[in-house]
This record gives structure tokens, C-alpha cells and sequence, in this order.
């Protein structure tokens, strides 16, 4: 009787915690054999140094003393911090955004979190193209809400016919990622403006939510779709945990969009209210000053391009069968010959290369590299992913 039986049940269940559970497989091999000897390509967490305009912020809001900089805040956030967000939704969506649109979150999770708070009454829907960021499901359970996962097309864009489909009285949401964990996939705007006449379609309102904490980290000159000028009932929420590489620090927003108009006033009260009822109270004081100053900086992602290239070069040259990603630091694989997942992950893990099956992601057959992980850890894998090609007798 020492805790709820539904978590029991989660904590037994070994896909809720697949990722985890291969990374902390991983800190046992590094113990084992060395830090070089493991390809540790499981977890989405970023390496890279923050931009220096965020590290300059970080020294400059450390210096000032403001009384009172360190108290509780009104639940939405600091009022400036608000609008400097705001500026930036307006400029990446083409249309007038303020503050009072925005709230800030703890990270992109905890700003999921109060929206499906509050929008979700016990056994409503929403639908996500599988495969998905898995947390989706944990986050929508909380609430009493299921998730609705859609296969989607096979060059992982959102199949749109399929979700037309799966739209119930149940259904509540969409949400979509892109670029996504974890294809990389970009979603066109023609895809986006087809989703969008699906919901329009149905006159019920439904909310389109849009994760992008990736929303920076693109490739070949993707661009991510706008979705504010498309549709009325929308919603964004991002961190800076991708985009700056700042993770543990916990800062997010959650973006309505003002042509929702009361509708969109009253998610935005429920949002703040779900902050403050939730336990987050606030989002993190500090870094939302730092945040502040520093909204406009830019990562240098070139970084990432090069791990990119490095990992699709020893992909091609073992003959691995997988999209090429446009966003994020995630490569989707197919398992060779339609092998199971579980089970490749196991043979790669025996060659000390850590990778998540598609199952953690809903769709099975593939595999997730994570390469946000120095160059060097890229091209040491090479001789391992060779021994799995051959093992499996990959190409021939
Ligand atoms: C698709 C997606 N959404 C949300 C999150 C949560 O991000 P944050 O750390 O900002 O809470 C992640 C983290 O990996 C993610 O991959």
C-alpha cells in the first residue's frame, strides 16, 4: 500500500523508462570499460555550451542586486521576461503576440503539463503522429487523458488522412513536433495547413499545441512552419533546454495565440493556474532574467551538422537504412531485415553502443541515435557499428 497502484503498474512497465534505463546501462559499461570504450547515443541531452550572450547574462544578472530578486513572482512569470518572449513568438510567427499571451514554464515539460491541465477533463483525447516524444503519454495521463498516437507516413511527416480519422468527441488536441524526437523530421507548412483545414473541419475548436524545443536546430535550410496565421486555436510551448543548451536549468514558455480571443484568455488563465496548482508556482526566477536579456542570442548548431555528417557516414558506410534528419540531434533507423527493436538494441548494446528502440517512441522496428555526443565518441563507434553490420550480414 506504500504507493498508488497505477504508478506501481508504470514503474513495473519497462517502456515508460526505456531511455533511462539505457542510459544508466550505459554509466555501468563506462565504469566497466572506460569512458572511450562506450558509444553512449541514448539520451537527447544536450552537450554544447550555452551562447556567450547567455553566459554573459548569467555573469551580469549574478552582479545585480535587486531587492527582491530572489521572492515568489506573480504565477505567470516576470512581466518583462513575458514580453521579451513575446517579441520573439511575434517575430517567429509573423503576427502580433503580448505578453499576456505568454507564460513561462518550467522547461517545455512543465509547460505541457499546465496545458494539458488545462484543457483535459477524465478520458479525453489527444492525437500525436507516432512515433512520439513518449512523455507525451505520462503527461496526458496525469490528467486522466489518453493519448492518441497516429502512425505516420513513411517519410515521417504526419500522415493528415490518418488523423482526420482518428478524431473522436473525445478528441480535445493535436500535437505535433518538429522538428521532431525522434525522426528530425521537419514538418512542411503544406502539411501544417492540411492538419489545420482537418480541424477547421470538425467546428468544435479543438487545440492545436505545437512542442518545439527544437525549434532552432535545423539543417539543409529547413524551416519550421508558422502556425498562428493559420489557425486561431493554437498554442506554443519551448524551452531553452535544445535551443541554448540549458536543460537542467528548467526554463520554458507556453505561447497562446491572441486570435483565439477568449477562448485563448481563458487557456491562458487555466495555464497560469495549473502553474500555481501543479507545485511549479513559478518558473525559475534567475534564468528568466537571464533569458530576458539574452532571448535573441543564436547557438552555433554547426556543431551538431558535423556530428550529423560523421554518424550518416558510418550509417551509410555499414549500410543502415534511415531518413536524413533536418532538425533536432536524433537519427531514426529501421532495424535490418525488420528485426525486432528490443532485440537490436541488445546486439549494439553487447558492442557497447547504446541506442533507444522505437517501441520507447511508439513505433517499432527502428532504432533512435542521439548524437549529441562529441565527434570523437562518433567516429570511435565506427569499428562497433561495422561488427553489428557484419554480424547481421547488413548491405549484402
Ligand atoms: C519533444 C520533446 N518535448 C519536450 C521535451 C522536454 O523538454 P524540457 O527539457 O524543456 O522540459 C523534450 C525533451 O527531451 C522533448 O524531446
Amino acid at each position: 500500500m506504500a504507493i498508488s497502484a497505477e504508478i506501481k503498474e508504470k514503474l513495473a512497465s519497462k517502456q515508460s523508462s526505456m531511455i533511462r534505463a539505457m542510459f544508466e546501462a550505459g554509466q555501468e559499461l563506462k565504469k566497466q570499460f572506460g569512458q572511450d570504450a562506450v558509444f553512449d547515443f541514448s539520451l537527447g541531452n544536450p552537450d554544447l555550451q550555452p551562447p556567450q550572450e547567455v553566459l554573459d547574462a548569467i555573469g551580469d544578472v549574478f552582479r545585480e542586486e535587486i531587492p527582491g530578486c530572489h521572492g515568489y513572482m506573480t504565477n505567470a512569470g516576470y512581466e518583462t521576461t513575458r514580453a521579451a518572449i513575446a517579441r520573439k513568438v511575434s517575430a517567429e510567427q509573423g503576427c502580433p503576440v503580448s505578453a499576456k499571451n505568454v507564460v513561462m514554464s518550467c522547461g517545455a515539460a512543465g509547460g505541457l503539463n499546465t496545458v494539458f491541465r488545462g484543457i483535459l477533463n477524465p478520458g479525453d483525447e489527444i492525437l500525436v503522429s507516432a512515433p512520439f516524444f513518449a512523455e507525451y503519454a505520462q503527461y496526458c495521463g496525469n490528467y486522466g487523458g489518453k493519448l492518441v498516437p497516429v502512425d505516420c507516413r513513411e517519410d515521417f511527416s504526419p500522415d493528415i488522412e490518418a488523423m482526420e480519422r482518428a478524431i473522436t468527441d473525445k478528441t480535445v488536441a493535436v500535437i505535433v513536433n518538429s522538428p521532431n524526437n525522434p525522426t528530425g523530421a521537419v514538418y512542411s507548412d503544406a502539411d501544417m495547413v492540411g492538419l489545420v483545414q482537418v480541424l477547421k473541419r470538425t467546428g468544435r475548436n479543438l487545440w492545436l499545441i505545437a512542442d518545439e524545443p527544437y525549434r532552432d536546430i535545423l539543417y539543409d535550410g529547413a524551416k519550421v512552419a508558422t502556425l498562428f496565421d493559420k489557425y486561431s486555436h493554437s498554442v506554443i510551448v519551448s524551452s531553452f533546454a535544445k535551443n541554448f543548451g540549458l536543460p537542467g536549468e528548467r526554463l520554458g514558455f507556453v505561447a497562446v495565440n491572441p486570435v483565439a480571443k477568449e477562448d485563448g484568455d481563458e487557456l491562458v488563465a487555466a495555464v497560469i493556474f495549473a502553474t500555481r496548482s501543479l507545485g511549479f508556482v513559478n518558473a525559475p526566477a534567475f534564468f528568466q532574467r537571464v533569458i530576458e536579456k539574452a532571448v535573441d542570442a543564436k547557438t552555433d548548431f554547426s556543431v551538431y551538422e558535423k556530428r550529423r555528417a560523421a554518424l550518416m557516414k558510418i550509417l551509410d558506410d555499414c549500410g543502415f537504412e534511415y531518413l536524413r534528419p533536418k532538425g533536432a540531434f536524433y537519427i531514426f533507423c529501421k532495424v535490418p531485415d525488420g528485426g525486432d527493436d528490443v532485440e537490436f538494441c541488445d546486439l549494439l548494446k553487447s558492442h557497447r553502443i547504446l541506442a533507444v528502440p522505437g517501441v520507447a517512441f511508439g513505433k517499432r522496428g527502428y532504432f533512435r541515435l542521439a548524437y549529441c555526443v562529441s565527434e570523437q565518441v562518433i567516429v570511435s563507434s565506427e569499428k562497433a557499428f561495422k561488427e553489428v553490420a557484419a554480424t547481421l550480414n547488413v548491405g549484402n
